[in-house]
């Protein structure tokens, strides 16, 4: 293993590589990882590294999110078959009829989304700004694609807003039970309940905090609390165990675990960038509708 992590680092220098990774992936890689953060963190930084080649290690539409960003820069994915299947959940042809239904109406968009849908909405967010931006919109009515858990989380927060929600959802998150928390929480009587807002209500309404994966990092890092209930994939316990070495940390269950984020590995980050294969292609008119969508992200959320 340390054989291969000095050869990455020599074949970093070599080619003018970064390697940038998500929250979720193995242990290994976020070792090895120039910048590790939650998707909105990855967005930005993919922008202003100076690097040539971008490794990515996460799920496919945070590689094309970069690519849309920084078409001159090179962007690999160590397994292009890394897919968030939620990102596959919105479609097209609802956004247009939407669309005919409402005058005063904006597309609002989760990052966990192919480019292809990024063409047809109006602004991204990720679950970090999404609040910011939606309260920043002229727009009263807000269809939000694709996951239906996070917009009725947002909806919330944001009353004065008329939602119309789409039926996507992230089975890692969709599937954690309210019985299961509650379980969790006899085991751990003292433990603080953090939890991702791709789950339920229901879990929402019994959780201490709810934010994204850096979000969660940053509460129980700043808490007194010594123990915690995390209800997000089983990935971030590397991070929260880095920074808090003397705290505990729990999941929920034993099935938090994005088998996507899982496909990424040292070896396959090794191998794709000696190779320089599994490059991200976006054709330019795709791209260039697509861009509008996460600059105005950048731009509303700063
Ligand atoms: P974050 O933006 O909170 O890192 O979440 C990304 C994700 O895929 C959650 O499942
Ligand atoms: Fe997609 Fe869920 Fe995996 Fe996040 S955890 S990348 S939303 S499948």
């Amino acid at each position: 293993m340390e054989e291969l992590s000095n050869k990455i680092k020599k074949l970093k220098k070599q080619k003018d590589a970064v390697i940038l990774a998500h929250y979720y992936v193995n242990d290994e890689v976020q070792a090895i990882a120039d910048y590790v953060g939650d998707s909105y963190y990855l967005s930005k930084i993919a922008v202003s590294v100076p690097e040539k080649v971008i490794i990515f290690c996460g799920v496919t539409f945070m590689g094309e999110s970069a690519k849309i960003l920084s078409p001159q820069k090179t962007v690999i994915m160590p397994d292009l078959l890394a897919d968030c299947p939620m990102a596959h959940m919105a479609s097209a042809e609802k956004i247009e009829a939407v669309r005919g239904k409402y005058e005063d109406l904006a597309v609002v968009c989760y990052i966990n989304s192919t480019a292809e849908i990024k063409t047809h909405v109006d602004v991204c967010v990720t679950s970090s700004n999404a609040i910011k931006i939606i309260k920043a919109l002229p727009q009263k009515n807000i269809y939000f694609v694709p996951d239906e858990n996070l917009g009725k989380y947002i909806a919330r927060q944001v009353p004065e807003k008329n939602f119309i929600f789409n039926d996507g959802f992230c089975h890692v998150h969709d599937e954690i039970m309210t019985d299961e928390v509650e379980d969790a929480l006899a085991a751990h009587p003292n433990a603080k309940i953090l939890v991702h807002p791709e789950c339920t209500l229901e879990v929402i309404d019994l959780a201490d905090y709810v934010g994204s994966t850096s979000g969660i990092i940053e509460y129980a890092t700043t808490s007194d609390a010594e123990e915690f209930i995390i209800g997000t994939e089983v990935g971030i316990l590397y991070q929260l165990k880095q920074k808090n070495p003397n705290k505990k940390f729990y999941t929920v269950n034993s099935n938090q675990v994005c088998p996507n984020m899982k496909r990424i590995t040292l070896p396959k980050v090794g191998f794709a960038l000696e190779n320089m294969i599994n490059q991200i292609e976006i054709d330019e008119s795709t791209r260039v509708k697509a861009v509008k969508s996460l600059e105005k992200m950048l731009e509303l959320s700063k």
